[in-house]
């Protein structure tokens, strides 16, 4: 009860601080524990199955951001944050099942049986084609993507998020594997001019009571 209470305000905080920062410091160097720990937080997502369909490129390198410039057409956070994090979707999640479930009989938390229906019920989802195996990975990685944001607030860092890039030049200078799918862009870094203000629909725009 009492942590629910703590929690749940701070969680509120977070999410009202949060926006889309473009101006960032020049030259600032995030500590590895930091981004560790907001990558540990955004990895808390949930997941279809917790198959667990994200992967996180974190490039703070220089002169790749340069490069990254140019295939997110001139956004300057991209060059000025100082990280750009790419949030990939995992498109054959399925594989992930092994690892996932790893230990799991063992540990009491499921029987051997279960386990096998479980991956059967999985592979067959994934073998009705690659369709869904793309949507999953877009739908999934989508949760660990706002996590990250969030994440990265509460360590004192702001983010932007951008779809507002050419997806085959990214794939192409990160090697990425055709097995993921980037699902979206986002700057990190430290603010140097707070995001513009944004307003937001009321909840009387998007509250549909019980069918349209
Ligand atoms: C999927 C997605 C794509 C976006 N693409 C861009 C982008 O390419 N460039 C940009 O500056 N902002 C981008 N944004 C940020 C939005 O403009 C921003 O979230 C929205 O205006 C609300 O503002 P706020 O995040 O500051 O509250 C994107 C946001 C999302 C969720």
């Amino acid at each position: 009860m009492y942590m629910a209470t703590v929690v749940a305000s701070t969680i509120a905080d977070i999410m009202k601080a949060r926006s889309s920062v473009r101006a960032y410091q020049k030259g600032k160097t995030i500590p590895k524990e930091t981004l560790r720990g907001i990558l540990e937080l955004a990895g808390t997502a949930p997941s279809a199955w917790n198959l667990q369909h994200w992967k996180f490129i974190v490039v703070q390198n220089e002169e790749r951001k340069q490069r990254l410039l140019p295939i997110a057409y001139g956004q300057k956070q991209v060059a000025d944050a100082s990280a750009v994090v790419i949030v990939l979707g995992d498109t054959q999640a399925n594989k992930n099942a092994e690892k996932a479930y790893a230990g799991a009989v063992e540990a009491g938390y499921m029987t051997q049986e279960a386990k096998n229906t479980l991956f059967n019920n999985i592979n067959q989802a994934y073998a009705r084609g690659p369709e869904l195996g793309v949507h999953e990975a877009i739908r999934n990685a989508a949760f660990a993507a706002m996590q990250f944001m969030l994440a990265a607030k509460s360590f004192g860092l702001d983010t932007c998020p951008m779809g507002g890039y050419d997806p085959v030049a990214l794939r192409k200078e990160l090697n990425i594997p055709e097995r993921y799918t980037p699902i979206l862009m986002m700057s990190l870094g430290y603010a140097e001019k707070p995001a513009h203000e944004t307003g937001r629909f009321s909840v009387d725009d998007i509250l549909v009571e019980e069918t349209f």
